[in-house]
């Protein structure tokens, strides 16, 4: 591996990830932890700099990226014209896993935000992605590290094995906490649009406005050339190599029954099952994604679940949906990606 790789622990040296601050500013990529994903990040107010993320993560160029802020100080320098509403959701969910879109200013690169009049801003709660950015002085533009179409990394091994060679640092936080990527959402005309859900629900938005509202495409498939509010939305993202299906039912005995008529179909596949369904299926291969009653520790294990698919050299990946409620809503968001839209509701 190219990347020089620093572990967080108890004796963890700050001195060290103040020279990574600095050599990020000066164009450096490093891996580096957050609450909800690990990033791959770099100074986000040097376009050429930026160009390097594209490449070591084979991302679409018109994708833009997201810009982690470590102050409020930050967040006037690259945005403009912050609405009330707007204002509102920053003070209440900064620090956190919560990305605004927001009106840009002219110091963000357009390599940054593909060429959109908006930028995506979001403050990391986690404490190396706090001290990382103010270290670096400047906003880091980063991405989710993981190569462009598969499941984001949320945990160092499966990064080192995709990124290892790409990146100049890996600073090794261990599991990250929430494993899902932040709630991205816009506010037009007075409305908050959640562009991709995350651990901050609609019923926490719905705390701060009346007006929520899930962009359709949150559960919909963009159809060919159509204009949507998140480029990111277009792209086939955490998909294995290997062909999965969602399956949910509101009753467990349905999905359980439909799931074994699966497998009595395709004998070579492997269920992705919560703990408390697993015995239930006549599979030998069983992959076991958390408790149904705690989405929490679902959507910690989920991407490193879903890496682990291929290497079973199955013709099916069969995957247990959870409810659209809460957490559930955007556990169900990635898995419908990860099935290209292949589900089943019974
Ligand atoms: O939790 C996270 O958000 C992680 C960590 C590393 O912060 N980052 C992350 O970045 O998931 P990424 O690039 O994988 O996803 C950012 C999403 C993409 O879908 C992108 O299209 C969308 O945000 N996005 C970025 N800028 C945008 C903009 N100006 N308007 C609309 N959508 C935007
Ligand atoms: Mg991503």
């Amino acid at each position: 591996m190219k990347a020089k790789y620093l572990k967080v622990d108890n004796n963890f040296d700050f001195c060290s990830l103040k020279n990574i601050g600095s050599e990020i500013k000066n164009g450096k990529l490093v891996v580096f932890p957050t609450e909800t994903v690990y990033g791959i990040g770099t100074n986000g107010l040097e376009a050429t700099f930026c160009s390097k993320i594209y490449e070591a993560k084979g991302r679409n160029p018109n994708n833009p990226l997201i810009l982690h802020i470590s102050s409020l100080d930050m967040l006037k320098d690259i945005s403009n014209n912050i609405s009330t509403l707007e204002r509102k959701l920053i003070d209440r969910f900064f620090p956190g896993p919560f990305t605004i879109i927001l009106n840009k200013s002219d110091i963000v690169p357009n390599m940054v935000t593909a060429n959109l009049d908006t930028v995506a801003v979001r403050m990391p709660k986690n404490l190396i992605a706090k001290k990382l950015i103010d270290y670096a002085g400047v906003p880091i533009a980063a991405p989710s590290a993981n190569v462009s179409g598969k499941p984001s990394g949320t945990n160092i091994e499966d990064i080192i094995t995709e990124l290892g060679d790409k990146v100049d640092y890996i600073i090794d936080d261990g599991f990250c906490d929430i494993g899902l990527e932040s709630t991205v959402v816009r506010v037009i005309n007075d409305v908050c649009i959640i562009l991709r859900p995350g651990k901050i629900t609609k019923e926490d938005l719905l705390l701060v406005t009346n007006n929520v509202e899930l962009d359709k495409h949150v559960f919909e498939k963009c159809v060919k050339n159509e204009k949507v509010l998140s480029p990111g939305m277009k792209y086939k993202h955490y998909a294995p190599n290997t062909k999965c299906m969602l399956v949910y039912s509101s009753n467990t005995n349905n999905m359980i029954n439909k799931i074994n008529e699966i497998i009595a179909n395709t004998p070579n596949s492997l269920v992705i099952s919560t703990s408390e369904n697993k015995h239930f299926y006549d599979c030998k291969n069983i992959l076991d994604i958390g408790s149904r009653y705690d989405l929490n520790e679902v959507s910690k294990n989920m991407f490193s679940i879903l890496r682990k698919v291929d290497a079973f050299k199955v013709d099916l990946v069969i995957i247990e949906g959870v409810p659209k409620t809460g957490l559930g809503l955007a556990i169900m968001n990635r898995l419908l990606r990860t099935c290209e839209y292949n589900y089943v509701e019974c």
